[in-house]
């Protein structure tokens, strides 16, 4: 059978709870790279194949890890007991066995595996071969199963760590678990795996001695770095796999243009897009699906979710950005928070300690200092002065604020919304307004100044002992 042009079906096995990792959810639902588990085991699967072609075995927590998996189209087969790596294949062959090509086994505790290392895979089994599987060269491979070899290297057989002679037992040949078959040959002989063996489990193992037995060849195609196939079986392993995750995306973006200082320390997540010549400060997190343009820099420390930035954007340090959108040019932070559902428009400044919630911010509109705008719509170029507050809360109900365009909030205002003001207003620093300020108009709400020459240092004169 060719490769090219051969279409491919790939299984994933995700029935287990992964008891290892102490947790009351299932192990594929655990997050590395910004993703759970079974998310990136399901979109390198999707690099091989359709989402028709697409089959995750699923068992523990069944309805929990379809939900996860968010691609249309997938197949989901329910293993309500598991009763072995081959017994997973069992019960989906009601489902599979009409799909014609290549038949590919991964594990959905493995992120790490490569879609050009199964593309590999796919390439070894090309010719006669029934079947490969992956195998590693380790300085240890104890708990995996042996990989034996017979004549022209062909697998005789797997023979797990339990079963194992003192002889085998010294075999460094690993085998990963990850399989390439051809379909028709598998689902032909699939049920002749018998659990005989102490565990009473069926071994998908068991499947390179049957096809072997039967006629056909099966092969093993070693891997140069074993940590592709690192299975997570505990917190500890799902640490590493986060790292070399996040390591592998940066990487990506640095190959695409993006400058980031200090890899290692920034986390970006697998849905996340960067445009060329930003430039990302070391500690920045970057999560969700955010998209950033290009020529922009995210500061030390920030943290931007599921938002949009536009070119040119520049994010200060220690700033948070979440569901929301950052215009062309705009500056942000540092230590600004755009909480949620925000609208920040091209050009405009958003400074230190700067609070904006379901806000529109407009064009080149200014609020540099210590500001907190909830519920707000603010025009172009308006300047919003250190301190303002939007009073958007009653106890009961949020209130919308509007500031039409070239407004100008003096400093330490106070806007009890309901509010409307309008274009080119003014309001004097430090007042309370409640009502409706018209367009250009002034408006002072605050006590009149009083001046008592001379009561300060009579003050200290009464004072003295
Ligand atoms: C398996 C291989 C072993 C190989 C190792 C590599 C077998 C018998 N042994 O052992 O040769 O070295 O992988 O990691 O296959 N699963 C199901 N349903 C089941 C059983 C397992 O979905 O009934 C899933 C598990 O959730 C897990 C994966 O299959 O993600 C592997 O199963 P596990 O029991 O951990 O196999 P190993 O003992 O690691
Ligand atoms: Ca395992």
């Amino acid at each position: 059978m060719e490769t090219m042009e051969t279409p491919v079906t790939v299984v994933i096995l995700a029935a287990g709870l992964g008891t290892r990792m102490k947790s009351r959810k299932a192990k594929v639902l655990h997050s590395a790279g910004g993703r759970t588990l079974i998310e990136q085991v399901v979109a390198t699967a999707l690099e091989l194949a359709p989402p028709e072609r697409v089959f995750v075995v699923v068992g523990h927590q069944a309805d929990a890890v379809r939900a996860a998996v968010r691609t249309p189209g997938i197949g989901f087969i329910r293993q309500e007991e598991q009763k072995g790596t081959g017994h997973a294949l069992m019960v989906a062959r009601e489902a599979l066995s009409g799909l014609d090509g290549w038949l590919v086994v991964v594990y959905g505790d493995g992120p790490l595996l490569r879609a050009a290392t199964l593309r590999s895979l796919i390439g070894a089994a090309a010719g006669n071969a029934a079947g490969v599987l992956l195998s590693a060269i380790m300085e240890d491979a104890t708990g995996y199963g042996r990989v034996l070899r017979g004549v022209s290297n062909r697998v005789t057989a797997v023979v797990e760590q339990k079963a194992a002679t003192a002889e085998q037992l010294a075999i460094r040949e690993a085998n990963m678990g990850i399989y390439c078959y051809r379909a028709d040959l598998f689902w032909r002989h699939v049920d002749e795996i018998r659990p005989d063996n102490p565990a009473h489990e069926y071994y998908l193992t068991d499947m390179a001695e049957i096809l072997n037995r039967a006629g056909h060849s099966m092969l093993a195609m070693q891997i140069e770095d074993p940590r592709e196939c690192l299975g997570i079986n505990n917190r500890v392993e799902l640490a590493e796999a986060d790292r070399l995750l996040r390591q592998r995306t940066a990487q990506h973006w640095m190959i695409e243009g993006v400058t980031i200082e200090k890899p290692d320390t920034v986390s970006i997540d697998a849905g996340v897009q960067i445009g060329m010549d930003t430039v990302v400060e070391p500690f920045a997190r970057i999560l969700g699906t955010t998209s950033i343009g290009e020529n922009c820099r995210i500061g030390a420390g920030a943290i931007l979710r599921d938002s949009v930035l536009a070119d040119g954007v520049e994010i200060g340090a220690y700033t948070v950005v979440q569901t929301s959108r950052v215009g062309a040019g705009a500056s942000v932070g540092p230590f600004a928070r755009l909480r949620m559902d925000n609208e920040v428009g091209p050009g405009a400044h958003i400074g230190n300690f700067v609070e904006l919630k379901k806000t529109s911010f407009g064009a080149g509109a200014k609020a540099g200092h210590l500001a907190y705008l909830g519920d707000a719509q603010i025009g172009e170029e308006s300047n919003i002065g250190a301190g303002t507050i939007t009073c958007n809360y009653d106890g009961k109900r949020k209130h919308p604020t509007a500031i039409g365009k070239g407004a100008f909030v003096g400093s330490n205002s106070t806007l009890v919304a309901p509010l409307e003001i309008g274009d080119g207003a003014y309001l004097a620093a430090g007042s309370v307004i409640t009502e409706k300020v018209p367009a250009d108009a002034l408006a002072l709400g605050r006590a009149r100044q009083v001046v008592k020459p001379e009561w300060a240092a009579r003050r200290r004169e009464r004072q003295k002992p």
